[in-house]
């Protein structure tokens, strides 16, 4: 298995059976070495560095309906919350007290966030921080909002495909969204100059192994600046409360493999990693990882952006915990970045 995962660094791909003897290998001996090449190959473009993202999850109402995600608008017992632009500027205030340059704008796909809303609150934001970088993450849009987006300000657009297989995603999703859609929205985000990231949950209901390697195809031919990845993990109001979490170990693997695939990827050890472990999101840097969100959400609102069960969010790996997030980062030879942390992979013409 060594052989493989060393021609997996060295030529950035594999082919299907070498993948899926990869990906379906549960020694752990296997996934230690996959670990070590990955950090050592992030070491080599990012050196130490952990770059900080502080996430405001700014309205959990949603128009969509995918059945894995606890916000989903059938989900009739979700409390329903937006925050004014005043209070996303105080999450901004706060977060840029705490060091953190990038603000990641997380939301449900809202109407009344029109964009002429957004690109007021995106404004605000790069006029009063105007070293910051801003993310948004609010799904499928227009063309032509994207690009409004982008031309007030908006750097960065975080938009996971959730998988590549379009029987796949017919599965997780109601018939009006397709994967066409979403690939297309990914390229448009790409065409328009946004450093943009696309990812999957690992361990969805339904996923093959043969799905996961459509999704690497995929990301190895979209080459996107970010990769989001996580466990699936079941929320009780949504049709799939009763399937399995996504592997721990398949997920810390796969941030490896990504990384030996894009090593310049902005990677980050997610949130829903960090549920299901309590080392998750350092584990997730071990492997390969060189982003941390946490959570700059007002306190009182943070329980209800639940996407899924049991969703960390008072702890750790709240923006306020960020020295203990330090010192354990410390302790293990990695060091929080203050700056914007952009992408070091092949240039990008477009970017502010
Ligand atoms: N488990 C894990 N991740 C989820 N997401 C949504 N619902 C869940 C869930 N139940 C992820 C999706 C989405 C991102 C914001 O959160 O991949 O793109």
């Amino acid at each position: 298995m060594k052989d493989l995962i060393l021609k997996l660094e060295k030529n950035r791909f594999l082919d299907d059976d070498a993948f899926k003897a990869l990906l379906t290998d549960g020694r752990e001996e296997t996934l230690h070495f996959l670990n070590e090449r990955a950090d050592c190959i992030r070491k080599k473009v990012y050196a130490t560095d952990v770059y900080i993202r502080g996430l405001i999850e700014f309205t959990n109402y949603c128009k969509n309906d995918c059945y894995y995600c606890g916000i989903r608008r059938s989900n009739t017992a979700a409390e329903r919350y937006r925050l004014s632009e005043e209070q996303i500027m105080e999450c901004c205030a706060a977060g840029y007290e705490l060091g953190f340059r990038t603000f990641v704008l997380q939301g449900g796909e809202d109407a009344y966030f029109t964009d002429e809303r957004l690109i007021d609150i995106i404004r605000c934001i790069k006029r009063s921080y105007p070293d910051c970088a801003v993310t948004l993450s609010i799904g499928e849009r227009d063309y032509s909002s994207y690009k409004a987006f982008f031309d007030a300000g908006a750097d960065r657009y975080l938009l996971r495909h959730e998988t590549a297989d379009t029987e796949h995603y017919s599965r997780l999703h109601p018939a009006w969204l397709s994967l066409e859609n979403r690939k297309k929205c990914l390229y448009d985000l790409k065409n328009i100059g946004f450093q943009v990231g696309c990812g999957f949950m690992v361990g969805s209901p339904y996923q093959t192994v043969e799905n996961i390697i459509s999704d690497l195809k995929f990301i190895k031919e979209f080459n996107p600046h970010m990769v989001g990845i996580g466990p699936f993990i079941p929320h009780k109001a949504t049709p799939f409360a009763n399937f399995q979490q996504g592997s721990f170990e398949l997920t810390l693997k796969l941030l490896s493999i990504i990384r030996l695939m894009l090593p310049g990827v902005l990677l980050p050890a997610t949130t829903a990693l960090g549920t299901i472990h309590p080392n998750g999101r350092e584990m997730g840097i071990l492997a390969g990882a060189n982003v941390v969100m946490p959570n700059l959400s007002p306190v009182q609102v943070r329980k209800k952006y639940t996407l899924y069960d049991n969703k960390i969010c008072m702890g750790e790996e709240a923006a306020e915990s960020i020295a203990v997030l330090k010192s354990k980062l410390d302790n293990l030879g990695y060091k929080i970045s203050v700056h914007r942390g952009d992408y070091k992979g092949e240039s990008c013409e477009k970017s502010h």
